[in-house]
């Protein structure tokens, strides 16, 4: 069977281009069913479009509040009845509505070593604090704010001269594969999620 993903995303998309890309070869076990986003005119729904995979755009602006928002992209995301929802440089907190129809198979990669350095400047935060290794850690998407179980970590060394930029781009290289590889396996294996320990198997 293959494991339908509907993929999130605000950005570059580099990480929904290595699943599309994975996806390609049935063997991988998974397709990308659909591509939201929470913004309009970035280079992932280029990505998407180009791959032939059906798309949304669900703004927290066209909503009264961030609940109805939450509520509508829960819904967005259900119409395409994904088996994994795999959040990728997806900048927004997903609420309670959402995790009540899909926590425990919502998976979110964030750009530093759980549960050191959470939020949204992870690369910044532990070239700050002068950490000789970070990396990428992919996760189970809970209410918190990176805090999730883990599913897969890859560490990436800090050199002397980096910059956040160059940190970064050396860790979303890590964090691509990492995330291939694992979504692979979740997909073809299964997995269970027992407190804040993932196995994989069914
Ligand atoms: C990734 O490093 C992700 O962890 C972070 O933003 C980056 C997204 O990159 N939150 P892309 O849009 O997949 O290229």
């Amino acid at each position: 069977m293959t494991a339908r993903l509907v993929v999130l995303v605000s950005g570059s998309g580099t990480n929904l281009q290595a699943l599309l890309d994975a996806c390609a070869d049935p063997a991988y076990g998974a397709q990308v069913v659909a591509v939201g986003a929470d913004r309009d005119g970035i280079l992932a729904l280029e990505r998407a479009e180009q791959s032939g995979v059906p798309s949304f755009v669900t703004r927290v602006k066209d909503f009264t509040d961030r609940e109805r928002w939450d509520e509508a992209l829960a819904d967005k995301v259900a119409a395409f009845e994904p088996d994994l929802v795999v959040s990728a440089g997806f900048m927004k907190l997903l609420g309670p509505a959402f995790l009540a129809r899909f926590g425990g198979r919502t998976i979110n990669t964030h750009p530093a070593l759980s549960p050191s350095f959470p939020g949204i400047s992870g690369p910044a935060d532990a070239l700050e604090y002068g950490v000789k290794v970070t990396g990428c850690t992919l996760f189970v998407v809970d209410e918190g704010v990176d805090t999730g179980a883990i599913v897969a970590q890859t560490a990436v060394p800090v050199e002397p001269d980096d910059t956040v930029d160059v940190l970064h781009e050396r860790i979303k290289v890590a964090e691509r594969a990492m995330l291939v590889d694992t979504v692979g396996r979740m997909s073809r294996e299964g997995f269970t999620v027992d407190g804040r320990r993932v196995r994989f198997g069914g």
